[in-house]
């Protein structure tokens, strides 16, 4: 068997063993809903319930209010969760942690780098309504103030912004939103303050729109291309007089 046969039908073994082959033990496997994810810390009172479903966040349970709030409204409609179950289990979180603060001798978390990516919902067109969205990942420990920023000046209407969610290094993410009518004038930065961060951090966003050519690119284009018709013109001249002189005896030989 010449070897490239060989490498598609093992391409073709390995597509097969990766495909689903279908039934409910299959289907279940391809999802993942965490029952809770806790987070409980001494700074300040709370901690955060959540429940995340394939990453996304479900619900969390508002501790001070002892509600549940769904991500997604009408997943309220559907189904429901008593938030007890979740106050629960933060005062259980809680009492574990003060045992392992006091087993490590009051040694505090290491803070860690967050890392922030800003970009468009969608693609963006000018006067078109978009989100910005401001994703911070490598969050430790979950304690974070992001917020927006348009023209330099903090904007606090049509953002939105969603829990921690978990990451399997123990670190945490979290999206922020804003909405926007993306315009020539203004430009944007996502406002990160962390305690990993010497100072907060701004990441800028402002609309790339495939501008006409500015009027310098333009002068440089049609500069270059004046200089390379005078040049071709010069040298061509150049060649003809050569030509011409050079070419002179042959086409007259002498008498000889
Ligand atoms: C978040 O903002 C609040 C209020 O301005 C401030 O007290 C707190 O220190 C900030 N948190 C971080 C992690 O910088």
């Amino acid at each position: 068997m010449t070897p490239s046969r060989a490498l598609v039908l093992g391409i073709l073994a390995l597509t097969t063993a990766l495909s689903p082959c279908g039934g409910e033990d299959d289907i279940k496997a391809q999802h993942v809903g965490s029952y809770g994810i806790e987070v409980y810390h001494s700074y300040g009172p709370n901690g955060q319930y959540t429940f995340e479903f394939d990453g996304d966040e479900e619900f969390y349970v508002d501790l001070d209010k002892k509600e549940t709030i769904w991500r997604i409204p009408e997943f309220g409609q559907l189904t429901s969760f008593d938030p007890q179950g979740g106050l629960q289990e933060i005062a259980i979180a809680k009492h574990n942690l003060d045992t392992m603060i006091k087993e490590s001798n009051s040694t505090p978390a290491t803070n860690e780098v967050p890392e922030v990516t800003v970009f468009p919902k969608s693609p963006v067109l000018l006067g078109q309504p978009n989100t910005l969205i401001c994703s911070v990942d490598n969050i430790f420990p979950p304690v974070i103030n992001i917020t927006w920023l348009r023209n330099s000046k903090s904007v606090t209407e049509g953002v939105y912004e969603t829990s921690f969610l978990s990451n399997s290094d123990h670190s945490f993410h979290k999206m922020a939103y804003l909405t926007f009518i993306p315009s020539d004038d203004d430009v944007y930065d996502c406002k990160v303050e962390h305690w990993g961060l010497e100072e907060p951090m701004l990441k800028h966003w402002e609309p790339e729109v495939p501008a006409p050519m500015s009027e310098l690119t333009e002068t440089v284009v049609c500069a270059l291309g004046l200089s390379v018709g005078i040049v071709g013109i010069v040298v061509g001249t150049v060649f003809i007089i050569q030509g011409l002189r050079s070419g002179g005896p042959s086409r007259h030989p002498g008498p000889l």
